[in-house]
């Protein structure tokens, strides 16, 4: 098989797989098999994040007492009353620090990575390590509203404590829409949801105050009579502007 044909299949299939994914409110609600959401969850995980720092934890809501719970703080809407299970994407800098930890001492221990490429990757982390415990203190809060409202086109800096948790929630969001893709690719169905209790959902999953939820996903299997409206979007000419 020559390379075009595989990159011509592989666009083949990922435009069939990004146009199989909808945003799904009437499950089946049958239950589905671990592997599949296990299979689907380690695939997000692959996910682009800033800094490799992977700030995010996805909780998945496995407990059916605790699912119902968590659906019912999704102002119990159907997709999430229906799913056959919910992920809970979870966000916030102290789960970066961790992820910085972890990635040194796989750094330390590696033997795929040669002396040139640890030196590089320990500089990196300390930096990273260095701008997570500096950056999030509140002292830097008066100092970005300044900054945003003189130039709001920096609005996103991670700094201050909500800065930061913005810019958490942000690598959160690419695991989230990975794990969309991979749930339609392993012919699953999805409903990514802002509309929740994030007080609630943060208690029942007994999260720590610092951490913040920028989406709940139901998981499941579309049922027979779900209302799938044909796809709108805006014309390409109005979203992407050529430079
Ligand atoms: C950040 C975000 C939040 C959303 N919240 C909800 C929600 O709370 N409830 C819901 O039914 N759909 C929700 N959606 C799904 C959107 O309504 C849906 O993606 C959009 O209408 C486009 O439809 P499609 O995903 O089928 O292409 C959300 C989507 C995103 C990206």
């Amino acid at each position: 098989m020559s390379n075009e044909t595989t990159t011509e299949d592989t666009w083949t299939r990922f435009c069939e797989l990004n146009q199989r994914r909808r945003a799904i409110r009437d499950f089946d609600g049958a239950p589905l098999a671990d592997e599949d959401v296990r299979a689907v969850l380690r695939e997000a995980l692959l996910a682009p994040s800033s800094g490799n720092l992977q700030p995010y934890e996805l909780h998945w809501v496995r407990d059916a007492e605790q699912k119902r719970r968590v659906a019912r703080a999704c102002d119990a809407q159907r997709a999430a009353l229906s799913a056959s299970t919910l992920v809970v994407v979870v966000t916030g800098s102290r789960i970066g620090e961790r992820t910085a930890a972890t990635e040194l001492r796989y750094v330390e221990s590696s033997s795929a990575l040669d002396d040139a490429a640890k030196t590089y990757h320990r500089e990196q982390l300390r930096k990273f390590r260095t701008f997570l415990r500096i950056a999030r203190l509140l002292l830097w809060a008066p100092l970005q509203i300044i900054l945003a409202l003189v130039h709001p086109v920096h609005s996103l800096l991670p700094f201050g404590p909500t800065g930061m948790r913005n810019w958490t929630a942000r690598s959160g969001i690419f695991a989230a829409q990975a794990l969309l893709l991979a749930a339609a690719a392993r012919g699953l169905d999805s409903c990514p949801m802002e509309g929740f209790s994030a007080k609630r959902v943060a208690k029942i999953l007994r999260l720590p105050r610092d951490l913040v939820i920028p989406v709940v996903i139901a998981l499941g299997r579309r049922s027979a009579t779900a209302r799938i409206e044909p796809r709108w979007r805006r014309p390409y000419a109005d979203a992407v502007v050529e430079h």
